[in-house]
């Protein structure tokens, strides 16, 4: 995600902002600016594309006198990556300006309300309507306290915020909600930082800030205010962490580290969406009518974004009543598809680039189908060329293995499919709002699993020398092996294999021998007795059965050697809970077989060849 930095002190500031965004460089971005006030007006500089373009276009920082400023470097979410969207935006008189890490979900209303009072925007982005709201109720409270704190009581969505006000020249403001910011504090000055290796270099004291809590620095001294303008009392924290676990927030590896953000990405990617009770989806282009009109989906993607769609066929066929087919894109491209007269391509990516999913996306187009894609990476290929495009709002994702992206992808199927199944009739809306209901409670669910990860690691260890190891399961559970599968054998080097349950008789049996690890999901309540069936017929043949079910199947533990539970939740939804034990069991052993977790051996991040 974005990457925030804000200094004020006794030394020139520019230099320092860039020096701190480097250090924020491993977050991923697309465009990077800062703003420096050197005590007569607020100078700015932003470029799209590296940091590099950044420092040669300030000598440095050289050029912007000034020891008091806030940089960023952007993640594109609402725009696409470009100069005019990059940070900082500034009020109109240029007399406010504003860093933003986060989403603000209302924020095309607030940009109605506002431009009715006669602001313009000149960026396509959610934050400028911040650098206006400011603006507006800087004017009516002539006060940067009241009027950021007006600003949070009206904003809906996550932020970290860094804001300098020119009538203030000796002041830091900055801000946070569900977007990560801390305080660092030294004797030559005071810092903000959406991370610690921003500003590991210079301060090792720092107040984490907690959410809807607000920082006033000043070069000697920082304080604190919740929404109320009351003074919180704050101590900080020191820390003994070295710059390479500093930038993985204190995980031994991105890859846990992004399991960790799963019920984040989760949220960012729902709740945008879930208003009143509705799901909204705007970006999908499409009215009720067109959606009752459509005849078939056909979902398009690669790996781990594939096993998505495998997931998604069985939820829009069961609560939308339409038909899905699934492709691999490699396939796809070349197996010629029958498109029906209304047909709906859904292309699925997190990078946006994969060469194959671009290419399917292209051949549907060519044959006049509209594309939907499912896409994490603002203004990525794909996302530029599908007619419409669902974000998901994972952030960058850094490890070669998907984890969090994956869990986000499936969320938007979620939003999806009940979107269809209401606009379908094939949904009553008791049902709808029973599963909106527990599709709400999936990230503190997540959370709630990912507190549990020593019994995991345990069990892994004992499987570190394993040859084969199968993934079984049936509907949405099968769909759930795969992806299990594929995290162990992409990370692990371990042969694995997900297979149907009831196929696994009809050839791949013959390979359960004795101690064999067989990974049985049931998660589908209605298909218990079919699965209890299946992990008798591989024990009786040697195999050592790890189920994974729902708390309280205690029929399964019966048959099973070791059983983990997730909590209960709707059927459809089992697979963004009954995933996280996979990831975790995957990347212990990876890790007990000391591999290289982040980055395994032949893979690349965003496959760009056929
Ligand atoms: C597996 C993995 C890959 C990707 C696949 C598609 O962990 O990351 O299988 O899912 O290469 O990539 P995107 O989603 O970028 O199109």
């Amino acid at each position: 995600m974005c990457g925030i930095v804000g200094y004020i002190g006794g030394e020139q500031a520019a230099p320092i902002l860039l020096n701190g965004l480097t250090k924020l460089e491993y977050r991923g971005y697309d465009s990077a600016g800062i703003a420096v006030f050197d005590g007569r007006e607020i100078r700015m500089e932003k470029v799209s594309g590296r940091l590099q373009r950044l420092k040669e276009a300030t000598g440095n920082g050289a050029a912007l006198p000034g020891t008091i400023g806030i940089g960023h470097t952007r993640w594109a979410t609402h725009g696409s990556p470009s100069d005019t969207n990059a940070h900082p935006h500034f009020n109109k008189d240029r007399s406010i300006v504003v860093v933003h890490n986060g989403i603000i979900e209302n924020y095309v209303r607030l940009k109605q309300h506002l431009e009715k009072h006669g602001y313009e925007f000149v960026s396509e982005t959610d934050t400028e309507v911040l650098a206006h709201l400011l603006d507006y109720y800087y004017g009516r409270t002539k006060n940067p306290l009241s009027a950021l704190c007006r600003v949070m009581q009206k904003v809906e969505g996550s932020y970290a915020l860094g804001i300098l006000f020119k009538d203030y020249p000796d002041t830091i403001y900055a801000a946070r909600k569900d977007s990560p910011l801390i305080v660092g504090s030294s004797r030559d000055g005071n810092f903000i930082a959406s991370d610690v290796p921003a500003i590991l270099q210079y301060t090792r004291d720092v107040f984490y800030m907690e959410n809807e809590e607000i920082a006033v620095l000043t070069r000697d001294v920082v304080s604190f205010y919740s929404m109320d303008e009351e003074p919180v009392e704050k101590s900080p924290v020191h820390i003994d962490w070295d710059v390479n676990a500093a930038e993985k927030g204190g995980y031994e590896h991105f890859l846990l580290k992004e399991i960790y953000e799963q019920p984040r990405a989760v949220r960012d990617t729902l709740s945008p969406r879930i208003r009143g009770g509705q799901i909204v989806i705007e970006e999908l282009g499409m009215s009720d009518e067109e959606i009752r009109s459509i005849d078939k989906i056909m979902i398009v993607a690669c790996g781990s974004a594939y096993h998505t769609g495998v997931m998604a066929k069985y939820i829009f066929e069961g609560v939308a009543r339409v038909p899905v087919e699934v492709d691999l894109a490699s396939e796809y491209r070349y197996r010629d598809p029958i498109f029906g007269a209304r047909t709906l391509v859904i292309v699925v990516s997190q990078s946006g680039e994969t060469a194959d999913s671009l290419a399917a996306l292209r051949e549907s187009r060519a044959h006049g189908q509209k594309v939907l894609g499912i896409v994490n990476v603002v203004g990525s290929s794909i996302a530029r060329e599908a007619d419409n495009v669902m974000y998901t709002w994972a952030g960058p994702e850094i490890s070669v293995a998907t984890t969090k992206a994956y869990s986000a992808q499936l969320a938007a199927f979620y939003l999806l499919a009940m979107k269809f199944g209401q606009a379908r009739g094939a949904l009553e809306d008791s049902v709808f709002s029973e599963m909106l209901a527990s599709l709400e409670k999936l990230p503190d669910q997540m959370e709630e699993i990912l507190k549990n990860r020593e019994s995991i690691q345990r069990f892994a260890n004992r499987y570190l020398a394993a040859e084969h190891i199968f993934f079984i399961g049936r509907g949405i559970d099968y769909a759930i092996s795969m992806e299990g599968s594929l995290k162990l054998k992409e990370i692990s080097y371990i042969h694995s294999e997900a297979y149907a349950a009831g196929e696994l008789k009809h050839g791949t049996i013959s390979l359960i021998e004795e101690g064999t690890l067989v990974v049985a999901v049931a998660t589908q309540e209605k298909l218990y007795l079919k699965m209890t069936s299946n992990i008798e017929e591989v024990k009786t043949r040697g195999a050592f059965v790890m189920a994974l079910t729902n708390e309280g199947n205690k029929d399964i533990e019966k048959v099973s050697d070791f059983t983990l539970y997730v909590p209960e939740t709707n059927r459809y939804f089992a697979g963004s809970l009954a995933i996280i034990p996979l990831q975790l069991f995957a990347y212990y052993v990876s890790l007990g077989r000391g591999l290289d977790v982040d980055k395994p051996r032949n893979l690349a991040k965003s496959v760009t060849v056929e």
